[in-house]
Protein backbone atom coordinates (compact mmCIF):
# COMPACT_ATOMS: atom_id res chain seq x y z
CA UNK A 1 0.00 0.00 0.00
CA UNK A 2 1.13 3.64 -0.47
CA UNK A 3 2.81 5.01 2.27
CA UNK A 4 -0.56 7.50 3.33
CA UNK A 5 1.18 10.34 5.51
CA UNK A 6 -0.80 12.79 7.15
CA UNK A 7 -0.19 16.63 6.60
CA UNK A 8 -1.52 19.69 8.20
CA UNK A 9 -2.89 18.72 11.70
CA UNK A 10 -1.24 16.92 14.53
CA UNK A 11 -3.76 13.81 14.24
CA UNK A 12 -2.38 10.31 15.19
CA UNK A 13 -0.15 8.36 12.87
CA UNK A 14 -2.32 6.94 9.78
CA UNK A 15 -3.70 3.54 9.54
CA UNK A 16 -5.64 1.64 7.20
CA UNK A 17 -8.62 -0.74 7.53
CA UNK A 18 -10.55 -2.68 5.46
CA UNK A 19 -13.56 -4.19 7.10
CA UNK A 20 -16.51 -6.61 5.09
CA UNK A 21 -19.11 -8.70 6.64
CA UNK A 22 -17.32 -12.20 5.89
CA UNK A 23 -14.57 -13.92 4.35
CA UNK A 24 -16.59 -15.71 1.65
CA UNK A 25 -16.03 -14.64 -1.88
CA UNK A 26 -19.82 -15.40 -2.42
CA UNK A 27 -20.96 -13.43 0.81
CA UNK A 28 -19.88 -10.19 -0.62
CA UNK A 29 -22.51 -9.83 -3.39
CA UNK A 30 -25.03 -6.83 -3.47
CA UNK A 31 -27.08 -5.09 -5.89
CA UNK A 32 -23.88 -2.61 -6.07
CA UNK A 33 -20.67 -4.89 -5.04
CA UNK A 34 -20.68 -7.93 -7.52
CA UNK A 35 -17.26 -8.22 -6.79
CA UNK A 36 -15.80 -8.73 -3.73
CA UNK A 37 -13.57 -5.83 -2.54
CA UNK A 38 -12.89 -7.63 0.91
CA UNK A 39 -9.22 -5.52 1.13
CA UNK A 40 -8.42 -2.60 -0.17
CA UNK A 41 -5.14 -4.02 -1.68
CA UNK A 42 -7.98 -5.47 -4.03
CA UNK A 43 -8.32 -1.85 -5.79
CA UNK A 44 -5.10 -1.08 -5.55
CA UNK A 45 -2.84 -3.56 -6.87
CA UNK A 46 -5.28 -3.89 -10.03
CA UNK A 47 -5.14 -0.63 -11.88
CA UNK A 48 -6.45 -2.39 -15.42
CA UNK A 49 -9.24 -4.23 -13.49
CA UNK A 50 -12.24 -2.54 -15.49
CA UNK A 51 -15.55 -3.63 -12.92
CA UNK A 52 -17.41 -0.93 -14.48
CA UNK A 53 -20.96 0.02 -12.32
CA UNK A 54 -20.12 -3.11 -10.05
CA UNK A 55 -17.61 -1.94 -7.37
CA UNK A 56 -18.80 1.93 -6.68
CA UNK A 57 -17.90 3.78 -3.59
CA UNK A 58 -18.93 7.06 -1.68
CA UNK A 59 -17.05 8.88 -0.09
CA UNK A 60 -17.63 10.23 2.84
CA UNK A 61 -14.79 12.80 4.48
CA UNK A 62 -15.41 13.44 7.70
CA UNK A 63 -17.31 9.92 8.14
CA UNK A 64 -16.39 9.12 11.74
CA UNK A 65 -17.70 12.27 12.95
CA UNK A 66 -21.14 12.67 14.49
CA UNK A 67 -22.86 13.29 11.77
CA UNK A 68 -20.64 11.42 9.12
CA UNK A 69 -21.01 8.37 11.32
CA UNK A 70 -24.63 7.89 11.54
CA UNK A 71 -24.90 8.06 7.80
CA UNK A 72 -21.84 5.88 7.01
CA UNK A 73 -24.13 3.10 8.83
CA UNK A 74 -27.50 4.48 6.46
CA UNK A 75 -25.25 4.28 3.42
CA UNK A 76 -24.31 0.67 4.40
CA UNK A 77 -28.03 -0.30 5.58
CA UNK A 78 -28.71 0.68 1.31
CA UNK A 79 -26.60 -1.66 -0.10
CA UNK A 80 -23.64 1.17 -0.91
CA UNK A 81 -20.07 0.57 -0.53
CA UNK A 82 -18.53 3.09 1.26
CA UNK A 83 -14.69 4.83 1.75
CA UNK A 84 -14.80 7.05 4.77
CA UNK A 85 -11.44 9.80 5.07
CA UNK A 86 -11.09 11.12 8.05
CA UNK A 87 -8.18 12.49 9.92
CA UNK A 88 -10.12 11.80 13.45
CA UNK A 89 -9.19 15.46 14.82
CA UNK A 90 -12.85 15.78 15.96
CA UNK A 91 -13.53 11.81 16.15
CA UNK A 92 -12.05 8.17 17.31
CA UNK A 93 -11.17 5.42 15.42
CA UNK A 94 -12.99 3.01 17.63
CA UNK A 95 -16.35 4.81 15.52
CA UNK A 96 -15.28 3.02 12.75
CA UNK A 97 -15.73 -0.44 14.92
CA UNK A 98 -19.18 0.63 15.86
CA UNK A 99 -19.99 1.28 13.01
CA UNK A 100 -18.92 -1.91 12.16
CA UNK A 101 -20.85 -3.86 14.69
CA UNK A 102 -24.11 -2.17 13.76
CA UNK A 103 -24.02 -3.20 10.05
CA UNK A 104 -22.97 -6.52 10.80
CA UNK A 105 -25.66 -6.99 12.87
CA UNK A 106 -28.39 -5.50 10.70
CA UNK A 107 -27.41 -7.68 7.98
CA UNK A 108 -27.06 -10.90 9.72
CA UNK A 109 -30.49 -10.35 11.28
CA UNK A 110 -31.55 -9.89 7.34
CA UNK A 111 -29.40 -13.09 6.13
CA UNK A 112 -27.72 -10.76 3.68
CA UNK A 113 -23.84 -9.58 2.91
CA UNK A 114 -22.68 -6.05 3.78
CA UNK A 115 -21.08 -3.96 1.10
CA UNK A 116 -17.64 -2.99 1.82
CA UNK A 117 -16.95 -0.11 4.44
CA UNK A 118 -13.04 1.42 3.66
CA UNK A 119 -11.32 3.54 5.92
CA UNK A 120 -8.02 5.65 5.52
CA UNK A 121 -6.93 7.78 8.57
CA UNK A 122 -6.05 11.16 6.53
CA UNK A 123 -6.19 15.04 6.26
CA UNK A 124 -8.63 15.03 3.46
CA UNK A 125 -5.81 18.24 2.34
CA UNK A 126 -2.77 16.03 2.09
CA UNK A 127 -1.07 15.32 -1.30
CA UNK A 128 -2.02 11.29 -0.58
CA UNK A 129 -5.55 12.20 -1.29
CA UNK A 130 -4.43 12.11 -5.00
CA UNK A 131 -2.99 8.26 -4.52
CA UNK A 132 -6.39 7.06 -2.99
CA UNK A 133 -8.39 8.15 -6.02
CA UNK A 134 -6.22 6.76 -8.64
CA UNK A 135 -6.44 3.50 -6.49
CA UNK A 136 -10.26 3.86 -6.86
CA UNK A 137 -10.25 4.29 -10.39
CA UNK A 138 -10.92 1.81 -13.47
CA UNK A 139 -8.51 2.36 -16.34
CA UNK A 140 -9.85 1.00 -20.22
CA UNK A 141 -8.08 1.70 -23.46
CA UNK A 142 -9.42 3.27 -26.06
CA UNK A 143 -9.02 4.94 -29.47
CA UNK A 144 -9.21 8.91 -30.38
CA UNK A 145 -7.59 10.04 -33.64
CA UNK A 146 -4.27 12.08 -33.13
CA UNK A 147 -3.82 11.37 -28.86
CA UNK A 148 -0.22 11.91 -28.17
CA UNK A 149 1.23 9.44 -26.02
CA UNK A 150 2.14 12.28 -23.14
CA UNK A 151 -1.36 12.47 -22.94
CA UNK A 152 -2.00 9.35 -22.17
CA UNK A 153 0.84 9.24 -19.68
CA UNK A 154 -0.77 12.30 -18.18
CA UNK A 155 -3.96 9.80 -17.38
CA UNK A 156 -2.44 7.29 -15.41
CA UNK A 157 -1.26 7.44 -11.64
CA UNK A 158 2.43 7.75 -10.70
CA UNK A 159 3.62 3.98 -10.80
CA UNK A 160 1.57 2.69 -13.27
CA UNK A 161 2.94 -0.37 -14.99
CA UNK A 162 3.06 0.40 -18.37
CA UNK A 163 4.14 -3.15 -19.58
CA UNK A 164 1.03 -4.30 -18.20
CA UNK A 165 -0.22 -1.48 -20.46
CA UNK A 166 1.75 -2.79 -23.87
CA UNK A 167 0.73 -6.70 -22.94
CA UNK A 168 -2.96 -6.18 -23.37
CA UNK A 169 -4.97 -8.73 -24.74
CA UNK A 170 -6.00 -6.25 -27.70
CA UNK A 171 -2.84 -6.44 -28.83
CA UNK A 172 -1.67 -3.19 -28.16
CA UNK A 173 1.72 -1.83 -28.73
CA UNK A 174 2.28 1.94 -27.53
CA UNK A 175 5.09 1.93 -29.68
CA UNK A 176 3.42 1.31 -33.02
CA UNK A 177 1.89 3.97 -35.18
CA UNK A 178 -1.54 2.64 -34.12
CA UNK A 179 -0.51 4.09 -30.96
CA UNK A 180 -1.00 7.98 -31.73
CA UNK A 181 -4.94 6.61 -31.80
CA UNK A 182 -4.98 4.99 -28.54
CA UNK A 183 -6.01 6.55 -25.22
CA UNK A 184 -6.55 5.29 -21.79
CA UNK A 185 -9.37 6.04 -20.30
CA UNK A 186 -10.28 6.67 -16.85
CA UNK A 187 -13.30 6.13 -14.68
CA UNK A 188 -13.59 6.94 -10.81
CA UNK A 189 -15.72 4.00 -9.25
CA UNK A 190 -16.74 6.88 -6.54
CA UNK A 191 -19.79 7.76 -7.70
CA UNK A 192 -20.61 10.35 -5.43
CA UNK A 193 -18.66 12.17 -2.00
CA UNK A 194 -20.11 13.20 0.94
CA UNK A 195 -18.15 16.15 2.34
CA UNK A 196 -18.62 16.47 6.55
CA UNK A 197 -14.68 17.32 6.85
CA UNK A 198 -14.94 21.02 8.64
CA UNK A 199 -14.14 22.54 11.93
CA UNK A 200 -17.13 23.87 13.73
CA UNK A 201 -16.80 25.31 16.64
CA UNK A 202 -18.30 29.14 16.48
CA UNK A 203 -16.45 30.51 19.39
CA UNK A 204 -12.81 28.50 18.18
CA UNK A 205 -13.45 30.58 14.84
CA UNK A 206 -13.56 33.55 16.52
CA UNK A 207 -10.27 33.26 18.26
CA UNK A 208 -8.84 31.34 15.55
CA UNK A 209 -10.50 32.01 12.20
CA UNK A 210 -7.27 31.02 9.96
CA UNK A 211 -7.75 27.53 11.18
CA UNK A 212 -11.01 27.68 10.07
CA UNK A 213 -10.63 29.01 6.67
CA UNK A 214 -8.01 26.89 5.87
CA UNK A 215 -9.89 23.41 6.48
CA UNK A 216 -13.43 24.64 5.68
CA UNK A 217 -12.58 26.74 2.51
CA UNK A 218 -9.19 26.13 1.31
CA UNK A 219 -9.43 22.59 1.94
CA UNK A 220 -12.65 22.33 -0.58
CA UNK A 221 -11.38 24.30 -2.97
CA UNK A 222 -7.80 22.23 -3.39
CA UNK A 223 -10.39 18.67 -2.96
CA UNK A 224 -12.57 20.23 -5.68
CA UNK A 225 -10.01 20.51 -7.85
CA UNK A 226 -8.92 16.91 -7.42
CA UNK A 227 -12.22 15.38 -8.07
CA UNK A 228 -12.86 17.30 -11.11
CA UNK A 229 -9.06 15.68 -12.22
CA UNK A 230 -11.10 12.29 -11.76
CA UNK A 231 -14.24 13.37 -13.15
CA UNK A 232 -16.09 12.50 -9.65
CA UNK A 233 -18.76 15.52 -10.01
CA UNK A 234 -21.84 14.50 -7.87
CA UNK A 235 -20.70 16.55 -4.41
CA UNK A 236 -22.78 16.80 -1.90
CA UNK A 237 -21.93 19.34 0.91
CA UNK A 238 -22.77 19.96 4.78
CA UNK A 239 -23.88 23.27 4.94
CA UNK A 240 -26.08 24.79 7.89
CA UNK A 241 -28.88 27.11 8.88
CA UNK A 242 -26.14 29.57 9.92
CA UNK A 243 -25.79 30.75 6.17
CA UNK A 244 -29.43 32.49 7.20
CA UNK A 245 -27.56 35.06 8.99
CA UNK A 246 -29.54 37.87 10.24
CA UNK A 247 -32.46 36.53 8.23
CA UNK A 248 -32.86 33.51 10.67
CA UNK A 249 -34.38 36.59 12.68
CA UNK A 250 -37.42 36.48 10.59
CA UNK A 251 -39.72 34.83 13.00
CA UNK A 252 -41.17 32.22 10.33
CA UNK A 253 -39.77 29.14 8.86
CA UNK A 254 -37.17 29.74 6.36
CA UNK A 255 -37.21 29.81 3.00
CA UNK A 256 -33.92 28.19 0.95
CA UNK A 257 -34.85 31.24 -1.25
CA UNK A 258 -33.54 33.66 1.55
CA UNK A 259 -29.87 32.75 1.25
CA UNK A 260 -28.82 32.17 -2.77
CA UNK A 261 -25.52 32.75 -4.50
CA UNK A 262 -26.85 34.14 -7.98
CA UNK A 263 -30.02 35.68 -8.93
CA UNK A 264 -33.23 33.76 -8.55
CA UNK A 265 -36.97 34.49 -9.32
CA UNK A 266 -39.46 32.17 -6.88
CA UNK A 267 -43.02 32.27 -6.21
CA UNK A 268 -43.91 33.28 -2.07
CA UNK A 269 -46.26 31.89 -0.25
CA UNK A 270 -49.16 34.48 -1.82
CA UNK A 271 -48.11 33.10 -5.15
CA UNK A 272 -46.60 36.56 -6.18
CA UNK A 273 -43.35 36.50 -8.11
CA UNK A 274 -40.15 37.37 -6.40
CA UNK A 275 -36.74 38.09 -7.49
CA UNK A 276 -34.00 37.26 -5.32
CA UNK A 277 -30.15 38.91 -5.45
CA UNK A 278 -27.29 36.60 -3.99
CA UNK A 279 -25.53 37.61 -0.68
CA UNK A 280 -26.85 37.58 2.87
CA UNK A 281 -26.58 40.05 5.36
CA UNK A 282 -25.37 39.58 9.25
CA UNK A 283 -23.16 36.70 9.29
CA UNK A 284 -21.70 37.07 12.72
CA UNK A 285 -18.52 34.16 12.77
CA UNK A 286 -15.85 32.76 10.93
CA UNK A 287 -17.37 29.18 11.39
CA UNK A 288 -20.78 31.08 9.41
CA UNK A 289 -18.73 33.10 6.94
CA UNK A 290 -17.07 29.83 5.89
CA UNK A 291 -20.43 27.77 4.98
CA UNK A 292 -21.18 30.36 3.14
CA UNK A 293 -18.50 31.00 1.09
CA UNK A 294 -18.69 27.41 0.34
CA UNK A 295 -21.88 27.26 -0.70
CA UNK A 296 -21.02 30.18 -2.98
CA UNK A 297 -17.92 28.17 -4.77
CA UNK A 298 -20.11 25.53 -5.34
CA UNK A 299 -22.59 27.50 -6.81
CA UNK A 300 -20.10 28.94 -9.35
CA UNK A 301 -18.84 25.31 -10.15
CA UNK A 302 -21.95 24.49 -10.85
CA UNK A 303 -22.82 27.43 -13.21
CA UNK A 304 -19.20 26.76 -15.03
CA UNK A 305 -19.87 23.40 -15.56
CA UNK A 306 -23.60 22.17 -15.57
CA UNK A 307 -22.59 18.51 -15.61
CA UNK A 308 -21.91 18.86 -11.66
CA UNK A 309 -24.42 17.54 -9.42
CA UNK A 310 -23.79 19.36 -6.40
CA UNK A 311 -26.15 19.67 -3.50
CA UNK A 312 -25.71 21.98 -0.37
CA UNK A 313 -27.48 20.35 2.70
CA UNK A 314 -28.49 23.39 5.33
CA UNK A 315 -28.70 21.21 8.24
CA UNK A 316 -30.91 22.87 11.34
CA UNK A 317 -30.14 21.37 14.84
CA UNK A 318 -28.94 17.89 14.73
CA UNK A 319 -29.40 15.78 17.72
CA UNK A 320 -29.85 12.19 19.24
CA UNK A 321 -28.35 9.21 18.15
CA UNK A 322 -28.70 5.43 16.73
CA UNK A 323 -31.44 3.94 18.54
CA UNK A 324 -28.93 1.16 19.75
CA UNK A 325 -27.26 3.63 22.02
CA UNK A 326 -23.58 2.37 20.33
CA UNK A 327 -23.51 5.27 18.06
CA UNK A 328 -23.86 8.86 19.64
CA UNK A 329 -22.38 12.38 19.44
CA UNK A 330 -18.60 11.89 20.68
CA UNK A 331 -16.43 14.82 19.92
CA UNK A 332 -12.70 14.90 21.04
CA UNK A 333 -13.73 19.11 21.26
CA UNK A 334 -15.77 20.21 23.97
CA UNK A 335 -18.90 20.22 23.30
CA UNK A 336 -20.84 23.64 22.31
CA UNK A 337 -24.98 22.25 21.48
CA UNK A 338 -27.25 22.18 23.32
CA UNK A 339 -28.00 18.70 24.11
CA UNK A 340 -24.13 17.32 24.07
CA UNK A 341 -23.90 20.05 26.84
CA UNK A 342 -27.17 18.60 28.49
CA UNK A 343 -25.54 14.92 28.34
CA UNK A 344 -22.21 16.65 30.25
CA UNK A 345 -24.60 17.81 32.87
CA UNK A 346 -26.10 14.35 33.17
CA UNK A 347 -22.94 12.78 33.53
CA UNK A 348 -21.90 15.17 35.95
CA UNK A 349 -18.83 16.03 34.04
CA UNK A 350 -20.46 20.17 34.00
CA UNK A 351 -22.84 21.09 37.17
CA UNK A 352 -25.40 23.38 35.50
CA UNK A 353 -26.83 23.92 32.63
CA UNK A 354 -26.44 27.87 31.08
CA UNK A 355 -29.75 28.60 29.17
CA UNK A 356 -28.91 31.86 27.39
CA UNK A 357 -32.03 34.21 26.72
CA UNK A 358 -35.20 33.62 28.98
CA UNK A 359 -36.53 36.91 27.12
CA UNK A 360 -37.73 35.72 23.41
CA UNK A 361 -41.05 36.38 22.37
CA UNK A 362 -41.45 32.45 22.51
CA UNK A 363 -43.97 30.65 24.24
CA UNK A 364 -41.57 30.03 27.33
CA UNK A 365 -38.90 33.14 26.60
CA UNK A 366 -36.02 30.40 25.28
CA UNK A 367 -35.31 30.55 22.13
CA UNK A 368 -37.09 28.23 19.65
CA UNK A 369 -34.73 25.60 17.51
CA UNK A 370 -35.71 23.05 14.54
CA UNK A 371 -34.40 19.94 16.28
CA UNK A 372 -33.80 17.29 13.61
CA UNK A 373 -32.62 13.40 14.48
CA UNK A 374 -29.20 12.71 13.30
CA UNK A 375 -30.37 9.44 11.80
CA UNK A 376 -33.02 11.45 9.60
CA UNK A 377 -30.67 13.98 8.81
CA UNK A 378 -28.20 11.17 7.58
CA UNK A 379 -31.39 9.87 5.60
CA UNK A 380 -31.40 13.19 3.96
CA UNK A 381 -28.00 12.58 2.42
CA UNK A 382 -29.20 9.57 0.87
CA UNK A 383 -32.37 10.98 -0.64
CA UNK A 384 -30.22 13.57 -2.19
CA UNK A 385 -27.39 10.91 -3.51
CA UNK A 386 -30.77 9.34 -5.06
CA UNK A 387 -32.16 12.28 -6.29
CA UNK A 388 -29.30 13.04 -8.06
CA UNK A 389 -28.51 9.61 -9.52
CA UNK A 390 -32.20 10.03 -10.57
CA UNK A 391 -32.02 13.66 -12.16
CA UNK A 392 -34.50 14.80 -9.92
CA UNK A 393 -32.44 17.58 -9.10
CA UNK A 394 -33.15 20.49 -11.22
CA UNK A 395 -30.19 22.37 -11.22
CA UNK A 396 -26.37 21.58 -11.58
CA UNK A 397 -26.16 23.07 -7.29
CA UNK A 398 -29.22 23.22 -5.35
CA UNK A 399 -29.66 23.98 -1.75
CA UNK A 400 -32.26 22.04 0.92
CA UNK A 401 -33.17 22.73 4.20
CA UNK A 402 -33.30 19.63 5.91
CA UNK A 403 -34.96 20.18 9.30
CA UNK A 404 -38.16 19.00 10.78
CA UNK A 405 -40.32 22.17 9.55
CA UNK A 406 -41.49 22.30 13.63
CA UNK A 407 -39.95 24.42 16.77
CA UNK A 408 -39.08 23.08 20.02
CA UNK A 409 -38.08 25.90 23.02
CA UNK A 410 -34.95 24.97 24.62
CA UNK A 411 -36.78 24.10 27.75
CA UNK A 412 -39.11 21.77 26.03
CA UNK A 413 -35.92 20.03 25.06
CA UNK A 414 -34.72 20.30 28.65
CA UNK A 415 -37.98 18.74 29.80
CA UNK A 416 -38.36 16.03 27.64
CA UNK A 417 -34.32 14.77 28.13
CA UNK A 418 -35.83 15.20 32.55
CA UNK A 419 -38.73 12.49 31.86
CA UNK A 420 -36.73 10.06 29.91
CA UNK A 421 -33.81 10.24 32.39
CA UNK A 422 -35.96 10.82 35.36
CA UNK A 423 -33.06 13.34 36.27
CA UNK A 424 -33.40 16.80 37.30
CA UNK A 425 -30.99 18.39 34.98
CA UNK A 426 -29.41 22.25 37.14
CA UNK A 427 -29.74 24.76 35.21
CA UNK A 428 -29.03 28.76 35.28
CA UNK A 429 -30.73 31.38 33.35
CA UNK A 430 -28.12 33.61 31.71
CA UNK A 431 -28.27 36.67 28.66
CA UNK A 432 -28.39 36.08 25.08
CA UNK A 433 -25.41 35.40 23.40
CA UNK A 434 -24.58 37.63 20.74
CA UNK A 435 -25.50 36.87 17.36
CA UNK A 436 -28.17 34.55 19.00
CA UNK A 437 -31.54 34.37 17.26
CA UNK A 438 -34.73 33.79 18.56
CA UNK A 439 -36.58 31.89 16.29
CA UNK A 440 -35.18 29.24 13.70
CA UNK A 441 -36.95 26.55 12.38
CA UNK A 442 -36.90 25.01 8.61
CA UNK A 443 -39.10 25.33 5.22
CA UNK A 444 -38.66 21.94 4.63
CA UNK A 445 -41.30 22.06 1.35
CA UNK A 446 -38.29 21.94 -1.12
CA UNK A 447 -36.78 18.57 0.59
CA UNK A 448 -40.20 17.08 0.90
CA UNK A 449 -40.93 17.73 -3.19
CA UNK A 450 -37.71 17.13 -4.72
CA UNK A 451 -35.75 14.70 -2.50
CA UNK A 452 -38.70 12.53 -2.03
CA UNK A 453 -37.48 13.31 2.46
CA UNK A 454 -39.26 13.75 5.51
CA UNK A 455 -38.02 13.30 8.84
CA UNK A 456 -39.99 11.17 10.74
CA UNK A 457 -38.37 10.82 14.86
CA UNK A 458 -39.56 13.02 17.28
CA UNK A 459 -37.52 14.91 20.03
CA UNK A 460 -38.93 12.43 22.29
CA UNK A 461 -37.51 9.62 20.36
CA UNK A 462 -34.23 11.84 20.54
CA UNK A 463 -34.44 12.03 24.15
CA UNK A 464 -34.89 8.18 24.70
CA UNK A 465 -32.15 7.82 21.98
CA UNK A 466 -29.93 10.42 23.83
CA UNK A 467 -30.29 8.70 27.17
CA UNK A 468 -29.70 5.41 25.85
CA UNK A 469 -26.39 6.20 24.74
CA UNK A 470 -25.78 8.29 27.78
CA UNK A 471 -26.96 6.51 30.66
CA UNK A 472 -23.97 4.19 30.76
CA UNK A 473 -21.52 6.37 30.99
CA UNK A 474 -23.29 8.23 34.08
CA UNK A 475 -25.07 6.04 36.32
CA UNK A 476 -22.11 5.53 38.91
CA UNK A 477 -21.44 8.94 39.47
CA UNK A 478 -24.93 10.59 39.66
CA UNK A 479 -25.80 11.50 43.11
CA UNK A 480 -29.32 11.33 44.01
CA UNK A 481 -30.82 14.02 44.68
CA UNK A 482 -30.73 14.19 40.52
CA UNK A 483 -33.44 11.82 40.47
CA UNK A 484 -36.58 13.30 40.29
N1 LIG B 1 -23.45 19.24 14.31
C1 LIG B 1 -24.08 20.35 13.97
O1 LIG B 1 -24.81 20.91 14.77
C2 LIG B 1 -23.97 20.90 12.57
C3 LIG B 1 -24.91 21.85 12.13
C4 LIG B 1 -24.79 22.36 10.85
C5 LIG B 1 -23.75 21.94 10.02
N2 LIG B 1 -22.85 21.03 10.48
C6 LIG B 1 -21.75 20.63 9.59
O2 LIG B 1 -21.82 19.23 9.39
C7 LIG B 1 -20.52 18.68 9.24
C8 LIG B 1 -20.36 17.53 10.20
O3 LIG B 1 -20.62 17.99 11.51
P1 LIG B 1 -20.45 17.04 12.76
O4 LIG B 1 -21.31 17.58 13.83
O5 LIG B 1 -20.58 15.64 12.38
O6 LIG B 1 -18.93 17.38 13.13
P2 LIG B 1 -17.80 16.42 13.68
O7 LIG B 1 -16.70 17.29 14.15
O8 LIG B 1 -18.37 15.44 14.64
O9 LIG B 1 -17.36 15.62 12.37
C9 LIG B 1 -16.44 16.13 11.44
C10 LIG B 1 -15.45 15.02 11.14
O10 LIG B 1 -14.54 15.49 10.15
C11 LIG B 1 -13.23 15.17 10.55
N3 LIG B 1 -12.35 16.18 9.94
C12 LIG B 1 -12.29 17.50 10.19
N4 LIG B 1 -11.37 18.08 9.41
C13 LIG B 1 -10.84 17.10 8.63
C14 LIG B 1 -9.86 17.06 7.63
N5 LIG B 1 -9.18 18.15 7.27
N6 LIG B 1 -9.59 15.89 7.02
C15 LIG B 1 -10.24 14.76 7.37
N7 LIG B 1 -11.18 14.73 8.34
C16 LIG B 1 -11.48 15.89 8.96
C17 LIG B 1 -13.23 15.14 12.06
O11 LIG B 1 -12.25 14.30 12.61
C18 LIG B 1 -14.64 14.61 12.34
O12 LIG B 1 -14.61 13.19 12.44
C19 LIG B 1 -19.55 19.83 9.44
O13 LIG B 1 -19.19 20.33 8.17
C20 LIG B 1 -20.38 20.86 10.18
O14 LIG B 1 -19.93 22.17 9.93
C21 LIG B 1 -22.94 20.49 11.72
Amino acid sequence: MEDLSNSGTASPSPSTFSLSASGSLEAISTPDTQRSLLFDDDVAEDPLDITGGNSRFIMVVGGLGYIGSHTVLELLKENYNVLVIDDLSNSYESVLHRIKALATEHFAAQDRPMPALHFRQLDYRSPCMRSILASYSSYSIGRKASTPITEITRAVPSGFPFSALQRTDSGIDMETDDAQETILRRESRISGVIHFAAYKSVEESIRMPLKYYSNNVCGLVDFLSLLEEFGIKNFVFSSSATVYGEGANCGVPLREELCVHHPETFYDDAGLERQVLPGVLGLTSPYGRSKFMCESILADIARSDPSWSITALRYFNPVGCHESGILGEDPRQKPSNLIPVITTVLTGTKPVLEIFGTDWSTPDGTAVRDFIHVVDLARGHIAALAASAARKIKTPFRAYNLGTGRGHTVREVLQSLEETSRRRIPVKEVGRRAGDVGFCVAEVRRAESELDWRAEKSLADCSVDVWNFTKGRCEPQISDEMIC
